[in-house]
């Protein structure tokens, strides 16, 4: 069925979370201070890539609509070359370790993961009306999503090595990069994405997306925080250098992140691994299916050693399984990652298909979430990012090429 925005809102009014409507017009007012854009008579077009080279051109509505109907894409319009920015990048292939080693560091630190930590970090962060990438609420989410990672540099007593800062986009909301430098400049990246989206009427209706992608983001925030309780990752101790990102505009078709790895490939950055975690919290349909509580490694369009590894980590780190599942192109962040040339891998809380179906609407709300689930996810984002934080990849490299010698 095709509907025109101006139906579709008088069809969905009635669902709109009364926060933002019982306040009046007013709203409207603090929510576009240049007047509401009316994407109807929005004529720009947009370049996407609906999968390895096939692209078209497409108007913002268009966008929405190949959305809802499930189609995921690369924006490419603003980074039609990611990829062949960098001859060097793709060349050289990454060697993972073969099984973790650091249990006598890492499991001390697990304990101090905690779910009351993401829940009240959760809780302010889906209370903005929306974390829209163009809105003026997806400007204020990330500066107070920054402010809460400085807070956790300052806490930790980390202000003189660890830092965080903006990385700035034209549309309003800038993605974050949190730096934990290692011994060497090659890099170990954390990723999610901090906007929300309602796919309906993105500029006008809620999006609290404590889900897609607040429970991501609070996640890796959390096991952030604990790593920042090492000493031994505060005096940079470890081989590589860790960094956390919460990325702007993935809804958009992974703007912030291709605008991320667009300026790490131009600039030769050596980023070792990639791990985006893009929903974390949801289990209900997984149990209503009869099956067991899992984390849902993806399988297609990623690093498969880097996901062999992950397995592992899974494995030895959570109290969990892992069920592997396949998501399409251009799923999430990991995917412009993987674009510019970087091994990349992705997490989802559960089998694809039991995945959250409230996300991109008002519906998806932290009343739906698992903590404990969230918590499973945040020992494995800790644990993979201690271990690879200590792995001297180059002694990997060189094991590897000359075991291949000897065969
Ligand atoms: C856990 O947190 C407490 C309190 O913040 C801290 O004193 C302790 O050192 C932490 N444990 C580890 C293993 O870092
Ligand atoms: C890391 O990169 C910075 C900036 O590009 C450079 O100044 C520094 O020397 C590099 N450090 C190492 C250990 O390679
Ligand atoms: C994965 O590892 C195997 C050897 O263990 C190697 O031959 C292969 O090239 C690697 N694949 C990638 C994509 O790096």
């Amino acid at each position: 069925m095709k509907v025109t925005n101006a139906s579709l809102l008088t069809l969905l009014l009635p669902a709109v979370s009364g926060r933002f409507f019982e306040h009046g017009e007013s709203d409207h007012v603090m929510l576009y201070p240049n007047g509401r854009p009316d994407t109807s008579k929005d004529t720009t077009k947009y370049h996407i890539e609906l999968s390895p080279g096939e692209t078209r051109w497409v108007t913002e509505d268009e966008k929405w609509e190949l959305r809802r109907n499930g189609q995921r894409f690369f924006d490419i319009t603003d980074h039609p070359d990611l990829g062949t920015l960098s001859a060097s990048t793709a060349s050289k292939k990454t060697v993972f370790p073969k099984k973790p080693t650091l249990q006598k560091e890492i499991t001390p630190l697990l304990k101090n993961l905690s779910k009351s930590q993401m829940e009240d970090h959760l809780t302010t962060f889906t209370s903005f009306h929306t974390r829209y990438y163009r809105s003026d609420y997806g400007r204020q989410s990330s500066e107070w999503l920054l402010a809460q990672v400085n807070d956790i540099i300052k806490t930790s007593g980390a202000e003189g090595s660890v830092s965080a800062k903006h990385f700035k986009h034209a549309w309003g909301q800038n993605s974050i990069i949190a730096t934990v430098p290692g011994k060497t400049n090659s890099t170990v990246v954390i990723g999610a994405h901090q906007d929300s989206i309602n796919l309906w009427l993105p500029s006008v209706l809620a999006a609290p997306g404590a889900d897609d992608d607040g429970s991501g983001t609070v996640t890796i925030l959390e096991a952030f925080r604990v790593l920042l309780q090492s000493q031994d990752i505060i005096k940079g101790k470890q081989e590589n250098t860790l960094e956390f990102h919460w990325y702007s505009a993935e809804e958009g078709g992974l703007l912030g992140s291709q605008a991320i790895f667009s300026s790490y490939e131009k600039a030769g950055r050596d980023v070792k691994a990639m791990l985006q975690q893009d929903m974390t919290g949801f289990v209900t349909r997984t149990l209503d299916a009869g099956k067991v509580e899992s984390v849902g490694v993806i399988v297609d369009f990623v690093d498969p050693n880097l996901t062999e590894f992950i397995k592992k980590v899974i494995v030895e780190y959570c109290d969990i399984p892992f069920v592997e599942t396949k998501c399409g192109y251009a799923c999430s962040d990991h995917a412009s990652a993987s674009k510019a040339g970087y091994p990349s891998a992705f997490v989802i809380e559960s089998a694809f298909e039991y995945s959250d179906n409230h996300i991109h609407s008002t519906e998806d709300l932290i009343k739906y979430l698992s903590f404990d689930h969230m918590l499973q996810h945040a020992r494995l984002t800790l644990a993979f990012g201690y271990e690879l934080a200590f792995t001297d990849f180059a002694k990997l490299e060189k094991g590897s090429s000359s075991s291949m010698g000897d065969l």
